[in-house]
């Protein structure tokens, strides 16, 4: 029990030593310190010696992209290393102590901002200002400070959703010129703690150093900065399943316009629903895209070449529909329809025009007797003749019958030709489908297109 006691009161005792001897280090190392003061290595000038700073980053997780306001917000670890002469003590002299921890607003700490800052709030401020200090008894100051970062990054949207982008964090010191402080980069494990993002693809990070100009009161100056490069691609599945996919079933769709019975009237309706449906798509579509006239994304150009297709394929109905109910007291087909369509573009698109329709309509006129067809046309031409003379009742029908079987002669004919300039439509409209689903996948960086050069220096 007494031992017990005894060496609780040992370890208290030791504990309250340490403290003791810890409260009078630091109070030794700041009794002269002057914190306004940039530390330089002992006995050299301070003109001619800048204060090295080790700048490395962690990144941790990519939070967001929002792509309207062109912000990237990460999650960062940031580390910052020095060397300050007047922290340094002899460790056999403090009880052993090799490390203490120091506030930022105790000592001198790098005014390092993020150039490209994006946060309305922490706007010029040094980053991670709230954490404590690690100084060992060598004099080495280790800062690291978790963050949040809101970075401007111009996005590329040419390809949008298959686009990747080179988002940049760009340190530099606010106030120090490059003869004052000489911020470099240290190579570290930047992905050893990075957490996947859902949205994108990280393909590297990598650190640039360059020199900027910045103008100064009396002169200009140069000042180092260290940018480091987020090259991230866009993980296209979401994009693929919520505004590819739908926009090539509904123009696929499209082809129910074109196939549909004429007759049945719903021909327009269905296709204006159609329009109406991609258009709503579009909309959606337009709220990943950032509002940019720059450029139009890869999306946009589909959405606007498909919403064009299925437009002109519903003009093109109209006209369908408007050979196929034409108006028979109009007139008889004219002769470019005939030579042209029920010739030429029928054998193009392989439509099967009847061979001689004119026989038909007079196998009807006859009562459907194909067989004896030759001696009939003497007839009939023979009665036709006959007729004016004997306007008897039975010739008044006839004549009726003869008028009613040539109007559905005519109509027979302009139905026909309905039908070989809707395959026509119907085949044209299919290319053109398949040509701009095809046009957009060859537009996608990496198939014919060469994918962007990471960037190799520093300034934008
Ligand atoms: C700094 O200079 C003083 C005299 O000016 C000299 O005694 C001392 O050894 C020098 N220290 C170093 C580290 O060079
Ligand atoms: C800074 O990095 C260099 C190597 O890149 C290293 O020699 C030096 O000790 C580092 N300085 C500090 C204070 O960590
Ligand atoms: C630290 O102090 C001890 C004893 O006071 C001394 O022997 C040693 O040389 C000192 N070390 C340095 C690096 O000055
Ligand atoms: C960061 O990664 C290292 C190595 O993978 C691991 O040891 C460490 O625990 C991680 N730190 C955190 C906070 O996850």
């Amino acid at each position: 029990m007494g031992v017990v006691l005894l060496v609780l009161l040992a370890a208290a005792l030791s504990g309250q030593v340490i403290c003791f001897h810890e409260r009078e280090l630091v109070e030794k190392l700041l009794q002269n310190y002057h914190k306004g003061l940039r530390p330089i290595p002992a006995n050299s000038s301070r003109a001619k010696s800048p204060t090295l700073v080790n700048i490395s980053i962690k990144l941790v997780q990519i939070f967001e992209m929002d792509v309207k306001k062109q912000v990237l917000i990460t999650s960062v670890w940031l580390k910052q290393a020095w060397f300050d002469p007047a922290l340094r003590w002899n460790e056999s002299n403090h009880a052993g102590i090799d490390e203490v921890s120091l506030s930022p607003l105790e000592v001198w700490v790098p005014d390092t901002v993020l150039l490209n800052n994006a946060d309305t709030s922490g706007m010029g401020k040094p980053v991670g200002m709230n954490n404590p200090l690690l100084v060992t008894s060598y004099g080495t100051v280790r800062w690291l400070a978790p963050v949040i970062l809101k970075s401007s990054c111009k996005l590329d949207v040419r390809y949008f959703p298959f686009d990747e982008q080179f988002c940049r964090l760009k340190f530099a010191s606010w106030t120090y010129g490059s003869s004052t402080m000489h911020l470099k980069p240290e190579e570290t494990e930047i992905l050893q703690n990075y957490t996947e993002s859902g949205e994108w693809n990280l393909e590297r990070v990598y650190p640039l150093t360059s020199l900027s100009k910045s103008t100064r009161i009396r002169h200009t100056e140069s000042k180092f900065a260290v940018t480091y490069v987020i090259h991230i691609r866009r993980k296209v599945f979401y994009y693929f399943v919520y505004l590819i996919a739908p926009c090539i079933l509904t123009s696929f769709m499209t082809l129910i316009v074109f196939t549909l019975p004429p007759e049945s009237g719903e021909r327009m309706v269905v296709g204006v629903t159609i329009l109406l449906s991609l258009i709503v798509f579009f909309l959606l579509a337009s709220t990943h895209i950032p509002e940019t006239s720059e450029a139009v994304p890869l999306i946009g150009r589909y959405y606007a070449s498909t919403i064009i297709e299925i437009t002109c394929a519903l003009v093109l109905t109209c006209w369908v529909l408007r050979f196929h109910h034409y108006n028979t007291s109009v007139g008889k087909v004219p002769t470019w329809v005939r030579v042209y369509i029920l010739g030429y573009v029928a054998k193009v698109v392989r439509y099967k025009v009847p061979d001689q329709n004119r026989a038909t309509a007079e196998g009807i006129e006859e009562g459907g007797d194909g067989d004896t067809a030759g001696n009939d046309t003497t007839e009939s031409s023979l009665a036709r003749r006959r007729l004016p003379k004997e306007p008897s009742g039975i010739t008044m029908m006839a004549k009726r019958v003869l008028r009613k079987a040539e109007e559905e002669n005519t109509q027979e004919e302009w139905q026909l030709a309905a039908r070989v300039v809707n395959r026509l439509f119907l085949i044209c409209y299919l290319v053109a489908v398949v040509l701009s689903i095809f046009g957009v996948f060859l537009d996608v960086p990496g198939v014919l297109v060469a994918r962007p050069l990471p960037p190799t220096t520093g300034d934008d």
